[in-house]
C-alpha cells in the first residue's frame, strides 16, 4: 500500500498536536551532488550548529576513531546514517542522513521508509544521474514527496527549462518552479524567486555568497534591471514567461501524494535556496504519516506509542560496546522510562536511556512524538525491522531486505575463532550490514552483501571489534533467492531435492543460491508453484 492510499491523520485532535509540527525528512542524490553541502547548511540555517563546515570535521575526528571507519576516509565516502534534530520557527525538523554511495544503499532504502518527505539534490549541470533515479524510485513506490533542488548554479550548467523538463520526463513527475536561477557559471548574479517577488543576491556582487534580499516590484525593478547583466535578463524573462506557461501551478495535494515535485534553484556552497526549502518544508509539510502495519494501519493521533527501529548503529561510542537502534515513532506520546512490547521477541524492555540527536550533541530524550527519532542504547536485542509497541501484537510493514548481489564463503585464519567470527558476522547482521547463509550442506557460513564495499566493511570490523581475521573466498553461487510456496508438501520436496542449492538465513527461511540469471530462470520455470523472491519484508 502506498503512503497516500493510507488514511491520513484528522486534523481534530486540534491542529496543535505536536506532530503536527514534527519534519521528518532525508536528502537523496548522486555522490557529489552536494547532498554534504546542503546538510551542513541547513543545520546551520537551523541554528543546529555554530558555523557551516563542521558536519565534515566532525565526521573526520568520528572517522578516526576506528579502523574501519578509515575506509570511508580514504575512501571518501560516507557509510553511515544517523539523524540530526534541529528545531525552528515552533517546527521540529529531524534530518535523516543516508550514505551515498551505492554498495550501502540498502541502508538508504531502509532510512527512506522512516521519512515523510525527501529533498532531492541534482547537480544542474549533471542532471538525473543513475544514484538519485534509483532512490527516487524508491520514493515513489511509497508515494514519499519529493522537494527537488537543483544545485550548483553558481556554475555553468544547462539551461533551467531542460533541466525541469529532464525531471518531468526521466521521472514521469509534475514540476513546478518555485524559483529561478539569474544566470549561472560566471553571468551568476542569483536567484529570483518569482512568486513572492523576491531577489536573493550577494552585496559583494556577481558570483558571490548569497547575503542580500531584494524586495522587487517585478521583472522591471531597477533593483534586478541595473545590477544584472541584459542578456541575463532577457533569459530570465523568458524563463519566467515560459515557466509560467509551460508547468502546473504548485499544487500541495498533488506534492503530498507524490506527484509533484517544487524545484529549487540554488547553490549550497554558495547559501542560495536554503532559506526557501526550509520555509517550504515548514509551511508545506508533510506532518508524520500513517504507517502500514499487519493488520491495521497506525495513524499518528492514536494515544498509544508504537515505532520501529529502521537503523542500528554500532560504535557511535567506542568506550561502550552499545549498540543504538534508531527508532522512529510511528504514534502516541513517548516519555522516557515507558516499557515497551519488543513485538518479535515477545519480550518487554524498559526504554531508560533514550537519546535525542542534535549535530552537535546528544540529548536524554524525556518526551518525544510521531516522527521523531529516538536512538535505544541496547546490547543486540533490538535489530532492523523490529517494532515496539504499548502492548500490541502488530508489526510495521514496509522494510524491505534485498536479495544480495554479492556472495561470498567466510575464511578463517584461526579455527578457534569461530565462535568469535560468527558471533561478529551474527552482529553486522543485525545492524543490517551483512546478511549470513548456512548453508544446507557443509558448515561454512556464506556472507550475502549488495555491493563489494561491504565487504571491507566486515573485514575491518571482524578484525577491531572481535580480534578475528576473516577473508572471503569466492564461491559458484552470485545470487540468492527467498523461497516461498504455499502448499507446505510441495516446498518440503523442493527442498529436498535442492539440498546443495540449498541455505538458511539467520531466521531460518530458505534461501536458493543461484550460479547464474539463466539458472534462475531455468529453475523458476521448472518449479512454477515455487516462488524466488528478491526481496522479503524484515518483520
Ligand atoms: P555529496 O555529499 O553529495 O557527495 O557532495 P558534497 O556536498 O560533498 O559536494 C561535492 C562537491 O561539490 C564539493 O567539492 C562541494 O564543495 C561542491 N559543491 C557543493 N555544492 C556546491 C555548489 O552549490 N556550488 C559549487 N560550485 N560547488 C558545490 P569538493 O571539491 O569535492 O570538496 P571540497 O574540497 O570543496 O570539500
Amino acid at each position: 500500500m502506498s503512503l497516500s492510499e493510507l488514511p491520513q491523520p484528522a486534523e481534530a485532535p486540534g491542529k496543535s498536536a505536536p506532530y503536527l509540527s514534527r519534519r521528518t525528512f532525508a536528502i537523496i542524490s548522486h555522490p557529489d551532488a552536494g547532498k554534504t553541502t546542503l546538510t551542513e547548511k541547513l543545520l546551520f540555517s537551523g541554528g543546529a550548529i555554530r558555523a557551516a563546515g563542521q558536519v565534515r570535521a566532525r565526521g573526520e575526528r568520528r572517522r578516526a576513531r576506528s579502523d574501519w571507519m578509515k575506509i570511508e576516509q580514504e575512501r571518501g565516502i560516507s557509510v553511515s546514517s544517523s539523524v540530526m534534530t534541529f528545531e525552528r520557527g515552533g517546527i521540529t525538523f529531524n534530518l535523516l542522513d543516508t550514505p551515498g554511495h551505492e554498495d550501502f544503499s540498502e541502508d538508504t532504502y531502509r532510512t527512506l521508509t522512516a521519512v515523510d518527505a525527501a529533498i532531492m539534490v541534482i547537480d544542474a549541470a549533471k542532471g538525473i544521474e543513475t544514484q538519485t533515479r534509483k532512490l527516487f524510485e524508491v520514493c515513489r513506490l511509497r508515494d514519499i514527496p519529493i522537494i527537488t533542488f537543483v544545485n550548483k548554479i553558481d556554475r555553468e550548467g544547462r539551461h533551467p527549462l531542460e533541466a525541469l523538463d529532464e525531471i518531468q520526463e526521466a521521472l514521469a513527475l509534475d514540476v513546478t518552479p518555485m524559483t529561478w536561477p539569474v544566470g549561472m557559471g560566471s553571468d551568476f548574479f542569483g536567484v529570483y524567486d518569482w512568486r513572492n517577488k523576491r531577489f536573493l543576491t550577494s552585496s559583494e556582487g556577481r558570483g558571490q555568497r548569497f547575503d542580500s534580499v531584494r524586495e522587487v516590484s517585478g521583472l522591471e525593478d531597477p533593483v534586478l534591471t541595473d545590477t544584472v547583466f541584459a542578456n541575463v535578463m532577457a533569459e530570465l524573462e523568458e524563463n519566467v514567461e515560459l515557466g509560467a506557461e509551460a508547468y502546473p501551478e504548485f499544487d500541495r495535494e498533488a506534492f503530498l501524494e507524490g506527484h509533484m515535485t517544487p524545484v529549487f534553484f540554488g547553490s549550497a556552497l554558495r547559501d542560495y535556496g536554503i532559506e526557501e526549502i526550509i520555509e517550504f518544508i515548514a509551511e508545506f509539510g508533510p506532518a508524520p504519516h500513517a504507517q502500514p502495519a499487519t493488520a491495521r494501519v497506525i495513524r499518528p493521533d492514536e494515544p498509544k506509542v508504537s515505532g520501529f527501529v529502521f537503523k542500528v548503529q554500532a560504535n557511535m561510542d567506542p568506550k561502550h560496546r552499545d549498540r543504538i537502534a534508531f527508532v522512529r515513532l510511528c504514534s502516541g506520546t513517548f516519555k522516557r522510562g515507558m516499557k515497551l512490547k519488543h513485538v518479535r521477541a515477545g519480550k518487554t524492555i524498559a526504554v531508560s536511556a533514550p537519546i535525542f540527536f542534535f549535530a552537535e550533541e546528544r540529548e536524554i530524550a524525556e518526551t518525544a512524538y510521531p516522527g521523531d527519532v529516538i536512538g535505544v542504547p541496547n546490547h543486540g536485542q533490538l535489530r532492523v525491522g523490529d517494532t515496539l509497541t504499548e502492548g500490541e501484537e502488530i508489526h510495521v510493514t514496509g522494510l524491505p531486505a534485498f536479495a544480495p548481489e554479492v556472495l561470498r564463503r567466510v575464511r578463517l585464519s584461526d579455527t578457534m575463532r569461530v565462535k568469535q567470527m560468527r558471533q561478529g558476522l551474527e552482529d553486522l547482521a543485525e545492524e543490517g550490514l551483512v546478511q549470513i547463509f548456512k548453508p544446507s550442506i557443509g558448515s561454512n557460513w556464506i556472507v550475502g552483501v549488495v555491493g563489494v564495499l561491504q565487504l571491507d566493511v566486515v573485514i575491518d570490523r571482524l578484525k577491531v571489534e572481535y580480534q578475528t581475521e576473516i577473508g572471503f573466498d569466492a564461491v559458484q553461487y552470485n545470487t540468492a533467492r527467498w523461497i516461498e510456496c504455499d502448499d507446505d508438501q510441495v516446498l518440503r520436496r523442493f527442498l529436498d531435492a535442492s539440498r546443495g542449492s540449498l541455505a538458511y538465513d539467520r531466521d531460518d527461511r530458505p534461501v536458493f543460491l543461484f550460479k547464474n540469471a539463466w539458472e534462475v530462470s531455468y529453475v523458476g520455470e521448472k518449479n512454477p508453484e515455487i516462488r524466488f523472491r528478491e526481496t522479503r519484508e524484515i518483520v
